[in-house]
């Protein structure tokens, strides 16, 4: 029988973790041959976690440079994904997310005339700047794909209120709940020593990432400030903060926290393994991430969503995750609520995650296979 070709094409830190556990179920399957290629996007970001999960790439567009913009980014993912398929002639291209990436590897693979799948598909906030570009590559990239592999039935809804034709939609829950249960280890020694020495049980521990583009500028600094003001107000709150590569961000952190330190913890970007067992450590997690606001609830671990909407309404739903906006006070009142009231609490921390069960990599693969038999 003759083994069908999928190419993946990712380039991003939660682009690998998606998509890693996929490529290893693939490899693992009889019925496909794997090939991988990294755009490269993010660099020691993306190293990190194909290190984690042991995926060798065929082919590495290394396309990252310092300040490039979405377009340096666009025209050099299209050109090198299109001399990719042309040179190993996949059967189905596997993109993830809204990434420029994605989009760019679906438009290479569309106009070489091979289907596209889309892994996470069908999110929506119905705001074409927010997220921006992501919502945007998300919608395009759905028009162009054949296979939608959505993570929830909210996002099959939405793919059907576009017009997408039914038999393309498969609901498969996220992949990043298949690739965090495998991680979670409760006697991990953290790399950072900073990491080690701090009171878990018995101080408030907030870990906060932010990086959207959207939040650059004033939503950031009103977020800094509210965290300022969370550290003074209570003695046993301390924050950790794993900053983003992206220089601007790091720079606007230092500003704000350096005469924190021992209170404000500034630190370097957590490889995944790390990462997910300190999400598991700590009180509570205040993010505009995307996939944290997935993870965190499979850990039990409530989540204040740093944004003004979310394209993950299931969790609001299910009540694991709370939309705090970007302004000063909404953020700190908020905070202190979960800080000081364990009702409100408790609730969060055990509500069901609608992300799924950990069996979406099986589900993307046997649907692709029905498809080329
Ligand atoms: C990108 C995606 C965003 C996704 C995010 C996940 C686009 C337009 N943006 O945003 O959708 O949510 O990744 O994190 O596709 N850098 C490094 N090393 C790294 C990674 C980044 O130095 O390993 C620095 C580089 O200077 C790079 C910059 O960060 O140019 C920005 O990276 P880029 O991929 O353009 O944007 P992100 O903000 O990371
Ligand atoms: N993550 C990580 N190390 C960190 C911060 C985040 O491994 O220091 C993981 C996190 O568990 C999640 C993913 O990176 O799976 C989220 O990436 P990011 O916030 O960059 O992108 P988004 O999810 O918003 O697209």
């Amino acid at each position: 029988m003759r083994k069908i070709k999928v190419l993946s094409v990712f380039g991003t830190r939660p682009e690998g973790i998606k998509m890693c556990p996929l490529v290893k179920a693939l490899e693992k399957d009889e019925r496909f041959q794997s090939i991988v290629c990294v755009t490269a996007q993010h660099r020691e970001m993306l190293d990190a976690v194909l290190d984690i999960f042991k995926v060798k790439q065929n082919f590495d567009l290394d396309i990252m440079a310092h300040g490039q913009t979405i377009i340096d980014i666009s025209t050099k993912v299209l050109r090198g994904v299109d001399e990719t398929i042309k040179e190993c002639k996949p059967d189905i291209v596997l993109v993830h997310g809204d990434t420029s990436t994605t989009l760019n590897g679906a438009l290479a693979a569309f106009y070489n005339k091979v289907p596209v799948g889309h892994v996470e598909a069908g999110l929506r906030t119905y705001d074409i700047y927010s997220p921006f570009p992501e919502e945007a590559n998300r919608k395009l990239t759905g028009a162009i794909t054949e296979m939608h592999f959505a993570p929830t039935n909210t996002n099959k809804a939405n793919l059907l209120r576009e017009g997408v034709d039914e038999e393309k939609i498969i609901i498969t829950g996220n992949t990043v709940i298949d690739a965090l249960l495998s991680v979670i280890d409760e006697d991990l020694k953290f790399e950072q020593e900073e990491l080690n020495d701090i009171n878990y049980k018995n101080k408030k521990v907030i870990l906060l990432t932010t990086h959207r583009r959207e939040n650059w500028g004033e939503p950031m600094e009103n977020i800094f400030k509210a965290m300022i003001r969370l550290v003074k107000d209570n003695e046993d709150v301390e924050v950790i903060f794993p900053m983003h590569k992206n220089p601007s961000i790091r720079e606007l952190a230092h500003r704000y926290f350096d005469e924190y330190k021992g209170r404000v913890h500034l630190i370097e970007p957590l490889e995944y393994v790390e990462f997910a067992n300190l999400m598991e450590r700590v009180y509570l997690i205040m993010t505009d991430s995307g996939g944290i606001q997935e993870e965190a609830p499979t850990l039990g671990k409530p989540v204040m969503v740093l944004r003004t909407e979310t394209e993950r309404p299931e969790a609001v739903e299910a009540g694991t995750i709370k939309l705090a906006g970007v302004e000063e006070d909404n953020i700190y009142n908020l905070a202190k609520e979960l800080i000081e009231n364990k009702e409100e609490y408790e609730k969060m921390a055990h509500s069901a995650n609608p992300y799924g069960d950990g069996k979406a990599c099986e589900r993307i693969l046997d649907s692709i296979f029905k498809k080329f038999n």
